[in-house]
């Protein structure tokens, strides 16, 4: 390819409009500016001259021209860079690019050949009308299945496996992208008479599928709702946004994305003229989710199911979203609606009203879940609401709010704003400091190492319980560790099973819940569906683990296998010494020699027990 091509291509391309596909830009005399794509910022120092046609950073200088800001925004080869200025541009790219400057082009064609393949089976197929039926049922038209290029797999046990191997890929490769499985030394589809959302990257190319059950397959509780592709070289769960791909273009024109629970309610959203909406995968919001949009906007509206775990789930999600330096609101829909339920009922204009109309931020979210199904004539449950709502207003550290906020609850509760303010007077004088912020950002080390025992402060609004002791935070972080899979789960409860009461009750009773009711219906972790499972108060002690827990993520420790092994041998020793020390008590109370010396025996014994195994653990 002539340079001279390339060169002219560089200097025709209208270099704003490329970097707002990336950066939501403002016009600043000749030039733009934004917040970097390459850092992490709050004040813009990401300039664009259409003049010169460079894009750079003040910053941390990184960019150049149309070809490097493409190269480094979208971390690929040169050669995949120029290959996209080309599409940018509409012009024919007549260069080519060997497989081995990509080693994922391989994937991504699979994926896209699958995704055709469902689609065109869906579209074509008999068995497709039930689904498009379906589809409808939910408020899906034509236009809209297309858009999303939803799919249908076939009922028959290997058809995707036949179409690819037919369109002459690798078995190796197939199974790699999460389509097929082998049994016996058979292959058979992963995927079976489901309805197919393509996940897309950024760019728009299919990585990954979540597919739906739908007629009546829908009936067997046994199967979960959806099944998701698991992780593979080209889809990371934690870093993907459904829709992320139609999303950038109306997120850099509204200035703001707004976030739901799942697919449907992003189609909804989608369908009702916002289309600024995007989902996760089943999986809790990333700082890696919120890094990848803080190049969009620094603006969020948080909109998840309004019901319990939608509420739970908005809480964090209001956290992550805070940390990484965003403006955060809310939506909250009545009786415990989604929004796909809430379009299907009312319609995308009531949706779309209710929706701008009910903007909240998060503190005015907080103090309305306070409210929710409460019974406000229960003397007990009105009083723990109160105090619920003093605590929040303890973290206004502004007496404008806090005035305005007592006035709220003296209107919420149909009494005079004396009385409520006398008795937030007795409430403060009572708790000195304010309440802990959810993740304190002060640099104050949780004590992740050490020291041995952290006293750590409840993490919700609800912070009237009494401190914790927990054992270096092993206990807390077994959690995580369950959650990476079924199997480990189960080793971790074999291993500690002797162990267990020197988890506090809450934890034993959450503990109870994971293995005993959500792995014995599900093979896999699934973060809605186990929270769903839930109990008020487990979902209470859930929360404040993963609130607790975000502390490490952010010091960057791993729940890696090697924190495995440190917090199940944590836990054992605790164990050990807690039988230990209820043993030397028996020694001291009873004056017969011999039961004296084979408790003593039993002491030892316990002690040679806990170091062997630790020993044992090391050399792993
Ligand atoms: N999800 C999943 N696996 C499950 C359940 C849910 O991956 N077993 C994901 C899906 O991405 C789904 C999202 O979590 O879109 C929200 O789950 P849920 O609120 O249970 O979805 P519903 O709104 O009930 O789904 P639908 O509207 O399709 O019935
Ligand atoms: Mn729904």
């Amino acid at each position: 390819m002539a340079d001279d091509e390339l060169n002219n291509l560089i200097a025709n391309t209208d270099i704003v409009s490329l970097v707002s596909r990336y950066v939501s830009l403002e016009k600043k005399g000749k030039n733009y500016m934004g917040l970097c794509p390459f850092h992490n910022e709050k004040t813009p120092s990401f300039v664009v001259s259409p003049e010169k046609g460079l894009a750079t950073c003040f910053g941390c200088h990184k960019g150049g021209n149309a070809l490097t800001f493409l190269k480094e925004v979208e971390n690929v080869s040169t050669a995949e860079a120029i290959k996209m200025l080309y599409e940018f541009n509409g012009v024919e790219y007549k260069g080519n690019l060997s497989a081995k400057e990509d080693p994922n082009k391989k994937y991504f064609e699979i994926m896209n050949t699958a995704k055709d393949f469902y689609k065109a089976y869906l579209n074509q197929d008999v068995s497709g009308v039930e689904a498009i039926k379906y589809l409808n049922s939910r408020g899906m038209d034509s236009e809209l299945i297309d858009t999303f290029d939803v799919g249908l797999s076939p009922n028959i046990g290997d058809t995707i496996y036949q179409v690819l191997t037919k369109s002459g890929y690798l078995e190796l490769d197939i199974s790699d992208m999460s389509l097929v499985d082998a049994k016996q030394g058979r292959f058979y589809d992963i995927f079976s008479n489901r309805i197919m959302f393509p996940i897309k990257d950024e760019m728009g190319k299919t990585v990954a599928f979540s597919a739906r059950i739908f007629g009546k397959d829908s009936k067997d509780k046994s199967q979960p709702k959806y099944i998701n592709s698991r992780e593979t070289k080209i889809f990371k769960k934690g870093e993907t946004l459904f829709n992320l791909n139609l999303a950038k273009a109306h997120i850099n024109k509204k200035h703001r994305v707004i976030l739901h629970e799942g697919q449907m309610d992003v189609i909804a959203s989608y369908k009702a003229g916002l289309g600024e909406a995007v989902c996760t995968l089943g999986t809790a919001l990333t700082f890696e989710h919120t890094n990848k949009l803080r190049r969009y906007t620094d603006s969020a509206i948080i909109c998840y199911d309004g019901d319990k775990a939608g509420i739970a789930a908005s809480l964090k999600a209001i956290n992550t979203f805070t940390r990484a330096g965003f403006n955060v609101h809310l939506v909250l829909l009545p009786n415990g609606m989604d929004p796909d339920e809430f379009v299907l009922k009312f319609g995308k204009e009531e949706y779309e009203k209710y929706f701008e109309s009910h903007i909240i931020d998060s503190i005015e979210y907080q103090y309305q879940v306070l409210f929710l199904n409460k019974d406000l004539s229960d003397r007990t449950v009105l009083e723990s609401i109160k105090n619920d709502v003093f605590s929040l207003i303890m973290t206004l550290n502004s007496q404008i709010s806090e005035e305005r906020y007592l006035q709220r609850l003296s209107e919420s509760l149909n009494v005079s704003l004396d009385a409520v303010s006398a008795d937030y007077n007795l409430y403060r004088s009572n708790h000195v400091s304010p309440a802990p912020e959810f993740f304190p950002d002060d640099g104050y080390d949780p004590g992740y190492a050490e020291p041995e025992y952290v006293d750590m402060p409840m993490a919700l609004p609800n912070a009237q319980e009494p401190k914790k002791l927990y054992a270096n935070m092993a206990e807390l972080r077994i959690f995580k560790h369950a959650e990476r899979s079924k199997q480990i789960a189960m080793q971790i409860d074999r291993e500690i099973m002797d162990d267990m009461n020197i988890l506090c009750p809450e934890s034993q009773s959450l503990w109870n819940s994971l293995i005993y009711d959500y792995y014995m219906t599900f093979d896999e972790f699934h973060l809605q569906s186990f929270v769903r499972s839930l109990s008020d108060k487990d979902m209470q002690h859930y929360l404040y683990i993963e609130g607790e827990l975000q502390r490490i993520y952010v010091q960057g420790i791993e729940f890696d296998d090697a924190d495995l092994r440190d917090c199940i041998s944590k836990i054992k020793e605790l164990g050990a010494q807690s039988r230990n020390k209820h043993l030397k008590e028996q020694v001291n109370e009873t004056s017969d020699d011999t039961e004296k010396s084979r408790l003593l025996d039993q002491v030892f014994k316990n002690k040679f027990k806990t170091s062997h195994k630790k020993d044992k653990n090391v050399k792993h």
